[in-house]
C-alpha cells in the first residue's frame, strides 16, 4: 500500500487531477467530497463524451469511471478514451454496482486498469486511486528513464559511429603508411643488395682501372720513346756527318797518294789506323744511343752529373749545328735512387724542347745552362734557356698529355707530361717551371740518395 507521503514525493508535490465520470449527481458528490477529503483535485463529467472531450483538455492523472450511462456507456468511453493519443495513457477505473466477474472482465477488456465496487469503501476507493496513480507516476517516469536511456544511447551511438569513422580513416592512413614503408623497405633492401653486389665488384674494378691505368702509362711512354728515337736518329746523323767528312777526305787522299806513288806501308797503315779510330768512334756513338734505348727497369743509385753528360753527349752535335752554347755547372757527388734511363729521357725532353724554342723563336746567341747542386737533403737540377719563355696562357697545360704547339710532324706534346711522370710518379720529386728574365727555367727536386 502507498502512503500519502510517498504520493506526495512521486508526484512532486502536485496535487493529482481525478476525473469523475457518472450520471448520478449524489453519487458524483459523494466521490468527490471523498477525493478532495482524500487532497486529490477533482474534475466531474456526467456522460461519457463530455468525459472524454474534458480528458483530452485537461489530461487528468486518473478517471473514474461510471458503467451505466446515457448515451454511450463506460465500456465505450473506455474504448474511445483508449483510442486517442492524448487520453489512451491515463489509467481508467471502473465504478460498478454489478458485481458480476463478466462486466469486469468486459470492462478491463475495453482497457481500465481495476474497478471499484458500488457502494465502496472510503479506504478501498483510495488505496486503489493511491496504487494506480504510484503505476502510472511508475509508468511516466520509466517512460521518461527510457527516452532519456533512448536519446542517449543514439548520442553514443553518433559518437561511436563518428569515433568508428575517425578509427576507419586512421586505419586507411595507417595502412598506406605501413604499406609506403614496406615499399621503403623493399627498395632499401633492393639498393643495399645492389651496394653489396658492387662493393664485391668494386675491387676487381678498381684493380681493372688500376692494370687499364698501367697499360695507358706505357704506351704513353712507348710513344714518347718513340718520339724520342725520331729525335735521336736526326741527333745521330749530326754526330755522324764530322766523321763522315773526315773519312770521305781520307778516301780521296788516298787516291792522291797513290796517283804521286806516295803509299808507302807506313802511310797505309796510318790511313788505316785513322779511319778504325773515326769507325770506332763512330760505332760509340751508336752504342751510346742504344744504351739509351735499352729498357731498364732497375732502379738504382746514380750520379746526377754522370747521367746529364751522358745526355749531353747525345744532344751535343744537334746543338753545335744550331749554333746553341751549352753552359754545364754540376756537382759532383749527386746521388739519386731511380731509373738513370728515365733521368736522362727527362733531361734530354728539356733539352729538346729548349732547342726547339730557340731555334723556331730565332734567339740571337742561343744558350741551354744546366746546373745541379746538393740543397737540405734535396739535389737541384735546373735547366734553362734565353728563349723568352712559356707563354703565360699556355704555362699551366704544358705538362698535360697531348698539349703541344708544335706541328704534329715535330711534337705530340708527351714529353713534359712524361717528364712529370718519371719526376712526380716514380721517383718522389718534383718538376715545376717558371720564367725567368731570359726564358724558361725548368727546376727538379730530387730526393737526394745517401752515399754508399
Ligand atoms: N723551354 C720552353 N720554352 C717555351 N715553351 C716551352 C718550353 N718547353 C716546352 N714548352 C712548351 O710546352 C709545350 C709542351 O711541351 P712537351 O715537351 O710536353 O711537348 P712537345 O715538345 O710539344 O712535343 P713532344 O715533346 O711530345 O715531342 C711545347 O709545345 C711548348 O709550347
Ligand atoms: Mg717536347
Amino acid at each position: 500500500m502507498i502512503s500519502e507521503g510517498q504520493q506526495a514525493a512521486l508526484s512532486g508535490e502536485r496535487r493529482s487531477v481525478i476525473l469523475v465520470v457518472d450520471d448520478d449527481a449524489n453519487n458524483l458528490a459523494v466521490v468527490r467530497d471523498c477525493l478532495v477529503a482524500f487532497k486529490y483535485t477533482v474534475l466531474v463529467a456526467e456522460d461519457g463524451e463530455s468525459a472524454i472531450k474534458r480528458a483530452d483538455y485537461a489530461r487528468p492523472d486518473l478517471i473514474l469511471l461510471d458503467i451505466m450511462m446515457p448515451g454511450i456507456d463506460g465500456y465505450e468511453t473506455c474504448r474511445r478514451l483508449k483510442a486517442l493519443q492524448s487520453t489512451q495513457n491515463i489509467p481508467v477505473l471502473f465504478m460498478t454496482a454489478l458485481a458480476e466477474t463478466g462486466n469486469k472482465v468486459k470492462g478491463l477488456e475495453a482497457g481500465a486498469v481495476d474497478y471499484i465496487t458500488k457502494p465502496f469503501q472510503r479506504e478501498e476507493l483510495q488505496a486503489r486511486i493511491a496504487v494506480h496513480l504510484y503505476n502510472r507516476e511508475l509508468t511516466k517516469r520509466l517512460q521518461e528513464a527510457k527516452e532519456l536511456l533512448e536519446a542517449r544511447v543514439e548520442e553514443r551511438t553518433a559518437e561511436l559511429a563518428q569515433a568508428n569513422n575517425e578509427l576507419h580513416e586512421k586505419a586507411v592512413l595507417l595502412e598506406e603508411e605501413i604499406s609506403e614503408r614496406v615499399l621503403a623497405e623493399q627498395e632499401l633492401h633492393v639498393k643495399q643488395l645492389q651496394l653489396e653486389a658492387l662493393n664485391r665488384t668494386l675491387e676487381t674494378r678498381v684493380q681493372e682501372e688500376l692494370q687499364r691505368n698501367r697499360e695507358k702509362d706505357a704506351m704513353m711512354i712507348q710513344q714518347s720513346r718513340l718520339a724520342a728515337m725520331g729525335e735521336m736518329i736526326s741527333n745521330i746523323s749530326h754526330q755522324w756527318r764530322q766523321p763522315l767528312n773526315e773519312l770521305g777526305i781520307m778516301v780521296q787522299m788516298l787516291r792522291v797518294d797513290y796517283d804521286e806513288s806516295l803509299l808507302d806501308d807506313a802511310k797505309i797503315d796510318e790511313f788505316s789506323s785513322g779511319c778504325m779510330e773515326i769507325i770506332q768512334h763512330m760505332s760509340q756513338t751508336i752504342n751510346t744511343f742504344r744504351t739509351f734505348f735499352k729498357r731498364e727497369q732497375t732502379s738504382a743509385r746514380f750520379e746526377v752529373a754522370a747521367a746529364i753528360t751522358k745526355t749531353v753527349d747525345l744532344v751535343q752535335a744537334s746543338f753545335q749545328a744550331a749554333g746553341i752554347t751549352l753552359h754545364l755547372e754540376l756537382e759532383s757527388d749527386c746521388l739519386i735512387q731511380g731509373n738513370a734511363n728515365e733521368f736522362s729521357q727527362v733531361m734530354l725532353n728539356l733539352f729538346n724542347n729548349a732547342r726547339d724554342v730557340l731555334v723556331e723563336r730565332k734567339v740571337a746567341n742561343p744558350e741551354i745552362s744546366v746546373t745541379t747542386w746538393l740543397e737540405n737533403g734535396q739535389i737541384m737540377v735546373v735547366v734553362e734557356d734565353n728563349a723568352g719563355g712559356v707563354p703565360d696562357a699556355i704555362s699551366g697545360k704544358i705538362f698535360d698529355p697531348y698539349f703541344t704547339t708544335k706541328h704534329k710532324s715535330q711534337g705530340v706534346g708527351l714529353g713534359l707530361y712524361m717528364s712529370k711522370v718519371i719526376i712526380e710518379g716514380k721517383m718522389a720529386g718534383e718538376i715545376d717551371v717558371v720564367n725567368n728574365s731570359g726564358g724558361a727555367r725548368f727546376q727538379l727536386v730530387l730526393p737526394a740518395a745517401p752515399a754508399a
